[in-house]
């Protein structure tokens, strides 16, 4: 169990966004970020939004903005994303090579740097970058799309980057995304993660300020 007050993410990939104003007021700024899920039909098999839908979602709350790039050649929309509002920028470790420099790029504009990593690849992989990083985002499903089932064995993930961060005495914060309802938060939770990407759980739920409530209280204990 991580010793950082847990917080969750309502991602905006499953909001209607016909009404997003509305969808988005049930966010309390002080203790809850919003999750922005960029896709490019690339790096996944979906196509979201980009900076411009940021932008507006920026004007409807004064939450964190996270946003999570599922593009390759994140570099080169960066300083977009970060104009747009983003307050954290992750990008992917499959798509970034020049690892060190991205995460370096992403501080350079004022945002904090997360890494992604998809559930093929191996936690080895992120390990090294570990103190360049405030956000280690592991990926509970395959990214795409929202909706899909949690994959239990990505804890093991959570639990030895918890423990890395203890033994390194670090200070990053460790992300769940994918799949994530009462239960599975209180699993990752329990493993050590410390942030809560939640898509279908809270804005497809009958009363999606309730679903958030409810989602804080399973993860508070
Ligand atoms: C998946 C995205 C997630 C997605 C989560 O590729 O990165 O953020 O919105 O949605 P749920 O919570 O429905 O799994
Ligand atoms: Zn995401």
């Amino acid at each position: 169990m991580s010793a950082r007050p847990p917080i969750v993410a309502p991602s905006i990939l499953s909001a209607d966004f016909s009404r997003l104003a509305q969808e988005l007021a049930i966010l309390d700024p002080a203790r809850d970020w919003l999750h922005c899920d960029v896709m490019d039909n690339h790096f996944v098999p979906n196509l979201t939004f980009g900076p411009i839908v940021v932008a507006a979602a920026r004007k409807l709350t004064t939450a964190l903005m996270d946003v999570h790039l599922m593009m390759e050649r994140p570099w080169a929309m960066i300083d977009e994303f970060r104009r747009s509002g983003a307050d954290l920028i992750t990008v992917h470790i499959e798509a970034s090579p020049q690892t060190r420099e991205v995460l370096r790029q992403i501080r350079g504009t004022g945002a904090k740097a997360g890494l992604s990593i998809k559930p093929g690849t191996p936690y080895a992989a992120v390990a090294p970058y570990l103190p360049d990083l405030d956000l280690l985002l592991v990926m509970t499903v395959e990214p795409g799309f929202g909706g899909q089932a949690f994959m239990p064995d990505m804890l093991d993930k959570v639990l030895a980057a918890a423990a890395e961060r203890a033994r390194r005495k670090l200070e990053f914060v460790i992300e769940v995304d994918g799949g994530i309802n009462a239960d599975t938060a209180r699993l990752a939770r329990a493993a050590g993660a410390d942030v809560f990407v939640a898509g279908n759980a809270i804005f497809r739920a009958a009363q999606p300020a309730q679903a958030l409530a409810s989602l804080r209280a399973a993860i508070a204990g």
